[in-house]
């Protein structure tokens, strides 16, 4: 079976490359990942990266003139590695439709809320605003439009009275760990089909997302 290449985009802690990193090592997920590129040069990711000898590249979007020039540097770095799959893991800038457009359908995304609510920042905030009782975590592929691609998989959780932004984070956080090694491990077994726009999983198109529980398969 091939092994899946990815490459990881990252702005800061890298919690989620560190379980996909974990996910790696201890052979649940038949994965390498080829570099890891931050556009903050002080991303704890590229640290966590470099303890675990993976390429880990910083690109400062602050040396660039415009959002076009940035994204044409990091689609010639991401091309040197050829990824099978472009792994967003806490990446917190808009990418433009040409970078879109050369990788799609290939890229993915991890969203922490239940998309299509609260595209854009401060989600959990604003499902503490609005009084959900629910609350969770998206991975959609991405599409030019911000967080609007089609979802394959949603975790949920309950808003409890006493939880706060940091604590639904957390929540959040806890999903996440778990559903990108599994959305990856579908990938390198091709249970998980990326190919157009609209997902295929176990060759039925992913029409609503799949619920991460313990509903959902997780081999
Ligand atoms: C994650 O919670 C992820 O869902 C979120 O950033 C966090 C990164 O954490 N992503 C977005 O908000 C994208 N719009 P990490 O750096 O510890 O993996």
């Amino acid at each position: 079976m091939k092994t899946l290449s990815l490459v990881v985009l990252i702005s800061g802690s890298g919690s989620n490359l560190q379980a996909i990193i974990d996910a790696i090592e201890s052979k649940q997920l038949n994965a390498q990942i080829s570099a890891v590129i931050s556009n903050r040069p002080d991303a704890y990711g590229l640290t966590r990266a470099r303890q675990h000898d993976i390429p880990a590249i910083s690109l400062d979007h602050k040396h660039y003139q415009n959002r076009e020039l940035f994204d044409q540097q990091l689609q010639l770095e991401i091309e040197s590695f050829k990824p099978d799959i472009i792994v967003l893991a806490g990446y917190m800038r808009i990418l433009t439709t040409a970078f879109i457009n050369a990788f799609s359908p290939t890229i993915l995304n991890i969203h922490p809320s239940l998309l299509p609510k609260y595209q854009g920042l401060n989600t959990h905030q604003r499902a503490l605003d609005n009084n959900d009782s629910e609350h969770g975590v998206s991975i959609h592929v991405v599409t030019p439009e911000l967080d609007s691609g089609p979802v394959i998989v949603q975790g949920k959780f309950s808003i409890e009275k006493e939880d706060n932004s940091e604590s639904l984070q957390q929540k959040a956080h806890k999903l996440e760990h778990q559903m990108y090694p599994l959305v990856l491990n579908w990938l390198s077994k091709q249970r998980l089909k990326l190919n157009s726009d609209m997902p295929l999983f176990d060759e039925k198109p992913v029409l609503t997302p799949l619920l991460f529980e313990a509903t959902v398969d997780a081999g």
